[in-house]
């Protein structure tokens, strides 16, 4: 099989390179439940030096992982944005509210999603949706923030990307984020581990390539939470790092610390004017 030959990552990706047993469609159109067109395709951000165009990490999965994401009755994720929807209205913490005490319907939420990571006022920090969702349990509701990546805390990720699929991903990078976009961006390039690779040199250089038995992505993060099937189960974007870390065998850091709310935020900005698309299905 041909492959783009590697000119800055040296011996180590090509090493990962192989040959694998691929049937992906890379020029399928993703429209859910025939209703809700998604942008899986786009001209890349001014800000991506390295990309022309960004996909999303659904166009290079297999064409039955594909299928599974077309429609909600066959999206095993669905079952766990179903649950959040539940827990949505159940009553909780000293001041006796639910969420849908304030925010009425989930769907009322919709614009949320694709504007996370983002600057809070209030708090004077930079939120994922993970920490928003955690914020209103502890300020607004007086009920025990959820661990981070925990399976509620997904769930309730699950359920606010479900009602904004479709949406743009249009994540601020400026203004009170820059210091922590430019954080992020940095450890995007920096190299890890015995294998000395950066995020870049896998999913900026080398996606559409097949790697040990994978078919690189772009390792975009519009479809999060994703169903993996490998875990079957929901997987938050900073575990989702931490696995791609682990991978080059280097130490890495922890889902919630600043490093990795950074490299949220950068990430999540490299998608901007793909759609939200998650919960998705990946393998
Ligand atoms: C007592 C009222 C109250 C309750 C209960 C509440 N919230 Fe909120 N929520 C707010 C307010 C006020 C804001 C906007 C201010 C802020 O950023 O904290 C907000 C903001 C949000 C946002 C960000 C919206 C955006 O466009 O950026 C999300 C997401 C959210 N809430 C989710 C939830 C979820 C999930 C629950 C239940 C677990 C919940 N909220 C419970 C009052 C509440
Ligand atoms: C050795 C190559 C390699 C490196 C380095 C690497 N990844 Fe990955 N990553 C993969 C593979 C393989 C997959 C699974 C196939 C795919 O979705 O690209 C993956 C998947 C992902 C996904 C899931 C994409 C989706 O659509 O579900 C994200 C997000 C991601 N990587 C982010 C990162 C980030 C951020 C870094 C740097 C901290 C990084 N990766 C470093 C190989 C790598």
């Amino acid at each position: 099989m041909y492959m783009k030959t590697l000119i800055k990552s040296g011996v180590a990706v090509i090493a990962l390179l192989a040959a694998g047993p691929v049937a992906a469609d890379e020029d399928a159109d993703l429209i859910i439940n025939d209703e809700i067109e998604i942008t899986v395709r786009a001209e890349a951000p001014a800000h991506v030096d390295g990309l022309r165009t960004i996909y999303s990490g659904w166009v290079f999965r297999a064409d039955e992982t594909q299928a599974l994401q077309m429609d909600d009755f066959e999206n095993p994720a669905m079952l766990f944005a179903d649950e959040a929807r539940e827990k949505w209205t159940r009553v909780e913490g000293s001041a006796e509210k639910s969420c849908a005490d304030c925010h009425g319907e989930p769907e009322s939420l919709a614009d949320a999603r694709g504007t996370y990571p983002k600057w809070n006022d209030q708090a004077q920090e930079v939120r994922t949706l993970a920490m928003q969702v955690n914020g209103c349990r502890t300020e607004q509701m007086g009920a025990e923030a959820w661990k981070y990546d925990s399976a509620e805390l997904l769930n309730m990720e699950a359920l606010l990307s479900s009602v904004a699929r479709g949406n743009p991903v249009n994540v601020a990078i400026d203004g009170p984020v820059a210091a922590t976009f430019e954080l992020g961006k940095e450890i995007y390039y920096s190299r890890f581990g015995q294998l000395d690779l950066s995020c870049a040199n896998c999913h900026e250089e080398n996606y559409g390539n097949n790697i040990r038995a994978d078919h690189l992505s772009q390792g975009q993060i519009n479809g999060f939470p994703t169903y993996r099937l490998k875990n079957a189960r929901l997987n938050g974007a900073q575990t989702r790092f931490r696995g791609c870390i682990r991978d080059t065998r280097a130490e890495t850091y922890a889902v919630g610390s600043e490093e990795f709310i950074a490299l949220e935020l950068y990430v999540a900005s490299r998608g901007n004017g793909l759609s939200v698309e998650g919960p998705s299905v990946r393998n």
